[in-house]
C-alpha cells in the first residue's frame, strides 16, 4: 500500500464509465434537468471527455477525492460542468471550447481537496476573499487559485482551461474571487461557468436542482445588469425547455417571482413602482457621496451595482410610475411578467443590504450617516413591500 491512501490501485478511484454514470444517474433522477439533457443531447460528448480525463491519472484521482469528501461539492461539478457545457452547445461554441467548459466545471473545487487548509489560508490572507452575499456560495479559500494551480501542472498546456478555473467566482462587479477582475476582463466562456457557478448559489439557496424553473425570474433580471448575453441567452433556453406543460403543472412549479410577488398583491404596480422609485432614487443619491471611497473593492461593488440597477429599471420601466397602464387593462400574460420581474427583485435587493450593512460596520469610511441610513431605510422598505420571507 502506499502512502496516497491505497489511490494509487486503479480499481479504487473513479473510472470513465464510472465518471459517466455519475452524470447519468445525477440528471436522470431531477425532471428538469432531464428535460434539459434531452433537448441538449450532450451526454455522448461526456462520455468522450470522461474517456479523456481516465488516461490523466492524477486528474482522476482528484476528482475521486472530490466525490468522496464532499456530495454538495461534487453535485456541483456535476452541474456546473454539464449545464456548461449544454450552453457552449446552444452558443455553438467549438468542441473544444465545450470540453474546455466541461473540465472547468468538472474541476474547479479540486483545490480545496488538493493541499492542506493552511495554504488556503495563506494565500486568501495575501488575496482576500470573495465577498459573501445573501444566498450565494460563501468562500473561504482561496481554493480557485489552488485548483488553477492543479490545472496548470496536469494541462500544461491548457491556459484557457486554468483562467476558467481560477475565475469560476469571479463577479461582474469586481467583489468576487480573484478581487477586482470585473466583467469586462471575463469572456464569454468565464462568463459562462461564472453564471452556471451562480445559478448552483440559487439552487443551494432554493432546496435544490428540483426548482430550477424558480431561478428563472432572476435570471431574466440578472441579465438586463450583467453577463447579458449568456444570461439572456440562458434563460431563453432554459424558459422554452422548463415552460410548464399544462396548468396542474403551472401551479407545482409556480416561480419563486410570482410567489414573492404574492406577497405583495395587495399593492397596486404603480405603488410597487413609487416604493422601487424611492430605492433606486436613495441609492443613487447615496452613490454620489461613496465616489472619493472608489477604492475600497466594496464602494466600487455597490457603486457599480446601483448603476446596473438604474440601468435596469431604465430598461424595464418598473421604476416608471406613470408607464404602468391601469391595472384591468393588463392581460394575464403581462400581469404575470410584471409579478415576476418584481418578484425577483428581492435577490438584488439582499445584495445591497448586505453592501450597506457592510458600510455601516466599516468605520474606516467617513460616510454621512444620513445618506447610509436613507438608502438602508429605502432597501427594507423595498425588501418588506416585495418579499414576504423578509424579517429584520
Ligand atoms: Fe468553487
Amino acid at each position: 500500500m502506499s502512502g496516497s491512501g491505497g489511490l494509487e490501485h486503479t480499481e479504487q478511484f473513479l473510472q470513465a464509465e464510472g465518471l459517466y454514470s455519475e452524470y447519468k444517474i445525477f440528471i436522470g433522477q431531477f425532471e428538469a434537468l432531464d428535460r434539459i439533457e434531452a433537448s441538449a443531447r450532450s451526454m455522448l460528448v461526456i462520455q468522450t471527455f470522461c474517456y479523456e480525463l481516465e488516461t490523466r491519472q492524477e486528474v482522476m484521482k482528484a476528482v475521486t477525492r472530490l466525490y468522496t469528501a464532499s456530495q454538495t461539492d461534487f453535485q456541483r461539478a456535476l452541474f456546473c460542468s454539464w449545464i456548461a457545457l449544454v450552453s457552449a452547445r446552444h452558443f455553438s461554441l467549438s468542441l473544444n471550447n465545450q470540453r474546455l467548459l466541461f473540465f472547468g466545471g468538472l474541476l474547479q473545487d479540486i483545490g480545496k481537496y488538493v493541499v492542506d487548509n493552511s495554504v488556503a489560508r495563506f494565500i486568501s490572507n495575501l488575496n482576500g476573499n470573495k465577498i459573501p452575499i445573501y444566498g450565494q456560495h460563501d468562500l473561504e479559500d482561496a481554493h480557485p487559485l489552488l485548483s488553477s494551480s492543479f490545472i496548470e501542472h496536469q494541462f500544461p498546456d491548457e491556459d484557457k482551461l486554468k483562467d476558467l478555473v481560477l475565475h469560476h467566482h469571479a463577479r461582474a462587479d469586481g467583489t468576487g474571487y480573484p478581487n477586482f477582475v470585473v466583467e469586462s476582463q471575463l469572456g464569454l466562456d468565464d462568463q459562462i461557468l461564472i453564471v452556471a457557478n451562480e445559478i448552483n448559489d440559487r439552487l443551494d439557496h432554493l432546496g435544490g436542482y428540483a426548482d430550477f424553473y424558480l431561478t428563472l425570474p432572476y435570471l431574466k433580471l440578472a441579465g438586463m445588469m450583467y453577463f447579458s448575453k449568456v444570461q439572456q441567452s440562458m434563460h431563453r433556453m432554459l424558459t422554452g425547455l422548463l415552460a410548464p406543460p399544462d396548468g396542474a403543472e403551472q401551479s407545482r412549479v409556480c416561480s419563486a417571482g410570482a410567489l414573492a410577488a404574492s406577497s405583495s398583491h395587495a399593492l397596486r404596480n404603480k405603488e410597487r413602482s413609487a416604493i422601487l422609485k424611492q430605492c433606486v432614487d436613495s441609492l443613487l443619491a447615496f452613490s454620489s457621496e461613496l465616489i472619493p471611497y472608489d477604492f475600497d473593492i466594496v464602494v466600487r461593488g455597490i457603486r457599480s451595482n446601483i448603476a446596473r440597477l438604474v440601468f435596469l429599471m431604465n430598461e424595464s420601466g418598473l421604476s416608471q410610475e406613470s408607464a404602468f397602464r391601469p391595472e384591468d387593462d393588463l392581460s394575464e400574460q403581462e400581469r404575470s411578467e410584471l409579478d415576476e420581474m418584481f418578484g425577483a427583485l428581492p435577490e438584488c435587493l439582499y445584495k445591497f443590504k448586505y453592501y450597506l450593512d457592510y458600510l455601516k460596520g466599516a468605520k474606516q469610511f467617513e460616510v454621512c450617516d444620513s445618506g447610509l441610513k436613507q438608502a438602508s431605510d429605502a432597501v427594507r422598505q423595498c425588501l418588506f413591500a416585495f418579499d414576504r420571507a423578509a424579517s429584520f
